[in-house]
């Protein structure tokens, strides 16, 4: 297997960073204005982590490309980081949400739209009873809180590495056995071990021992790890995760929110699993403002027990403008017309061509990575065989080499989802869009080895 000799990549990258500059000269322009009235320079935090001087700015976008205001066309595998994986601007979605801007947005009191969003969500998720919320993080924390009520225990487990938004009791980590604070946790309300027992994904004695002591209200889990690299269960893993959470009477909340990448019901359809809650956001509305939580029957019946309706408004669930009438409007239409079934079908055929030309090209330059898909999400990560839990993804993220390649690929064209290597395919990428990715992808890897 190759070496990556890091002086050579330091030098690429000085070579990529004076290109960027550039090719995005009015970007750098609107960047310095930007400077005098945001926080760090721009609209959210997180945007300073891109690669560059500063982030590219966006003249327009759809499909699956967008055009920055530098003129410049790009493939867009980051699809707004899955809340733009119906593809930018679907005309079904663009056209119900302009029909329901002009009839009224947020009203406090439901339409029509919201009992269809309702029975296709129990069509897809397989679980019956549903509410909606403005973004997967609420989401989670909507169920967190009823997992806390119905169960009368204060703790919740997560994966290590895991991410399910901002959700104070989920930004932890494992150190030593020891759950702490992740690293870059902001203000945190109290020490992570007092709300959060963290667990490695496929360690089920690791995960039994976290539910034996019976405090544990829920275990918050993605079916597969996606925010650290992609890591997969091994085979068994949710059966026995199902079983545990049966044995010690704990509320299994899946969250689907990337993995809906699995298919038109997430991996809860795809894989049959059986959990009591489901949470899901970004992509339901096209990205207009949207997400959703559903429930079991038997969860519904102890939900009810627990319900006092009287005080329905500020027992710290719910949120103006969840569920308003424009976000329903846009979860119908992108449901009902641009995420359907059959475009799951081509979505999951062209993320395993995007597999297939990433392998070919990391086996055919003997690179120590691999690439790992789930769907049609895929991902390449640098270590030679695939990671088994958070901690081995997180030894495999490369804080050289990730810049990098988001650089080499942005500077021709190609945008990776940020902070690693990420690529989702919507409704309207096509297989040109993925070959691009992959001639430029193996010219990079080229230049990387000295070829
Ligand atoms: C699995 C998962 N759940 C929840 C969230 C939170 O989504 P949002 O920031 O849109 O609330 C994310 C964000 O990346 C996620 O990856």
């Amino acid at each position: 297997m190759k070496t990556i000799d890091r002086t050579r990549v330091a030098g690429l990258m000085e070579r990529e960073r004076a290109t960027f500059r550039q090719r995005h000269t009015h970007s750098g322009v609107l960047a310095e204005q930007a400077r005098r009235s945001l926080l760090f320079g721009v609209p959210m935090n997180w945007m300073t982590r891109w690669p560059g001087d500063h982030p590219v700015y966006v003249d327009r976008a759809e499909g699956a490309h967008f055009w920055d205001v530098d003129g410049n066309e790009f493939v867009d595998f980051c699809l707004g980081d899955t809340g733009g994986m119906a593809g930018h601007a679907p005309k079904a979605a663009v056209n119900a949400v302009a029909r329901q801007a002009a009839r009224g947005i947020t009203l406090m009191l439901p339409t029509e739209d919201a009992a269809w969003v309702g029975d296709e969500m129990a069509r897809r998720f397989g679980v019956p009873y549903w509410q909606f919320t403005l973004s997967a993080t609420d989401a989670n924390r909507c169920v967190i809180r009823w997992a806390r009520e119905i169960t009368g225990r204060p703790k919740i487990v997560v994966h290590n590495w895991c991410y399910h938004g901002s959700v104070d009791e989920t930004i932890a980590i494992l150190d030593g056995g020891c759950t702490v604070a992740r690293k870059g946790n902001i203000g945190m309300p109290v020490p992570l071990d007092q709300t959060t027992r963290v667990v490695e994904i496929n360690d089920l004695a690791g995960l039994e021992a976290a539910l034996a002591a019976g405090d544990v209200a829920a275990c918050l889990f993605e079916p597969a790890l996606t925010n650290i690299g992609i890591v997969l269960p091994e085979p068994g893993y949710h059966e026995s995760v199902r079983a545990l959470c049966t044995k010690y009477d704990v509320l299994l909340v899946i969250d689907e929110t990337h993995t809906i990448s699995a298919g038109p019901g997430g991996c809860t359809m795809a894989w049959g699993l059986d959990p009591d809650f489901v949470t899901i956001g970004k992509t339901l509305g096209s990205g207009i403002a949207s997400g959703a939580y559903g429930m079991t029957e038997r969860v519904r019946t102890r939900v009810l027990e627990h319900t006092d309706a009287k005080n329905a408004d500020v027992g710290g669930i719910g949120g103006t403008l969840a569920g308003n009438a424009l976000s329903l409007a846009a979860m119908r239409a992108t449901l009902g017309q641009v995420m359907t079934d059959a475009a799951f079908q081509q979505m999951i055929a062209l993320g395993e061509r995007f597999e297939e030309g990433v392998r070919g090209v990391i086996e055919s330059r003997e690179l120590p990575w691999h690439v790992v898909r789930l769907g049609c999400r895929v991902e390449y990560l640098f270590r030679p065989d695939r990671a088994r839990t958070g901690a081995e993804a997180a030894a495999g993220q490369d804080e050289k080499l990730d810049p990098y390649i988001h650089l080499y690929l942005l500077n021709r064209g190609i945008l990776m989802t940020p902070f690693h290597n990420m690529a989702l395919m919507s409704p309207a990428t096509t297989a040109a869009d993925v070959d691009r990715h992959m001639q430029v992808f193996a010219d990079m890897a080229d230049e990387l080895i000295g070829a």
